[in-house]
């Protein structure tokens, strides 16, 4: 049986479509692109999810505060990257290893204090576009019905980006960050009800140690990273089913625009 034709003209050696017009050589190659996202869609049939994704309506007077949450999404996927190359030259040794692998990115690797100052940095410039990105949601009321699930997703999200800094800093084990990560668990620590718990789980034990060091690097590197792509994903899924909402004065004074769309 032949198979459907989805995008782009017919190729010449088709047999199917002797007769219609021949593609010159130069035109063929320009529609290389269309040909390899053709065969992929073919076989996974994904174009209608991507269409989905991609090409939606948003609302009249939306601006540049809305872009926050994908401003939020490249912070999250800088240090994703930076990470993982940092991962590749650093060892969690609590004698002299952790501190000398970090000095070793920094002073020898290739454009290892490149990657490192975009880690470290990254990290702050996330924290401050995740709060700018509540506070727009907050102020423009963007919280109320029907996307209270995105928010309290979005508040776990917060949580989990705090954590992902905690257990960052003690990664260098310099002095400060031994001395202010012990300052930390045992602030966690002083927790009602499961503070204790959740002290011992942090410390991996009763001292503050080598098990402390391995811990922490296996929470930032895999635990949370995994659980907050699933949550972005299931954030981003629900800010495309329910559509972007409006911004409250347009809703004010044009009460149409919520169901006015202009496509973007
Ligand atoms: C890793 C962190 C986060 C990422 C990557 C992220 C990403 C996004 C993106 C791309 C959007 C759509 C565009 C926009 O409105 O800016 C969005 C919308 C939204 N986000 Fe986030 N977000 C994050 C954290 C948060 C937090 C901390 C909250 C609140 C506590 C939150 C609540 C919401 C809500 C309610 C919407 C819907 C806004 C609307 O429909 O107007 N998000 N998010």
């Amino acid at each position: 049986m032949p198979l459907p034709k989805l995008l782009g003209r017919a190729k010449p050696a088709d047999p199917d479509h002797v007769g219609e017009p021949q593609l010159a050589p130069i035109e063929a190659a320009a529609e290389a692109g269309l040909t390899v996202v053709d065969w992929i869609d073919e076989r996974t049939a994904l174009s209608p999810g991507v269409r989905w994704l991609m090409f939606r309506k948003v609302p009249k007077g939306i601006n540049w505060a809305y872009t926050l949450g994908s401003a939020t999404l490249f912070a999250f996927l800088n240090q994703a990257v930076t990470g993982v190359f940092l991962a590749m030259y650093y060892r969690p040794d609590v004698a002299g290893g952790a501190y000398e692998s970090i000095r070793n990115i920094n002073d020898n690797v290739f454009l290892g204090q490149f990657v490192h100052g975009m880690h470290k940095w990254g990290a702050s410039v996330m924290i401050i576009l995740i709060f700018m990105h509540m506070g727009r949601v907050f102020f423009f009321g963007a919280y109320k019905y029907p996307r209270e699930l995105t928010w309290i997703i979005g508040v776990v999200l917060l949580i989990l980006t705090m954590a992902m800094g905690f257990t960052g800093y003690l990664l260098p084990f310099d002095q400060r960050s031994y001395w202010a990560t012990i300052v930390g668990v045992n602030i966690n620590n002083t927790g009602p009800f499961i503070g204790p718990y959740l002290g011992d789980f942090l410390r991996a034990g009763p001292e503050f140690g080598a098990t402390t060091l391995s811990r922490f690097y296996a929470i930032h590197m895999l635990l949370i990273p995994g659980i907050m792509a699933a949550l972005i994903g299931f954030h981003l899924y629900l800010v495309t089913k329910l559509g972007i909402s409006a911004p409250p004065w347009v809703k004010a004074h044009e009460p149409e625009a919520v169901t006015e769309y202009v496509e973007v």
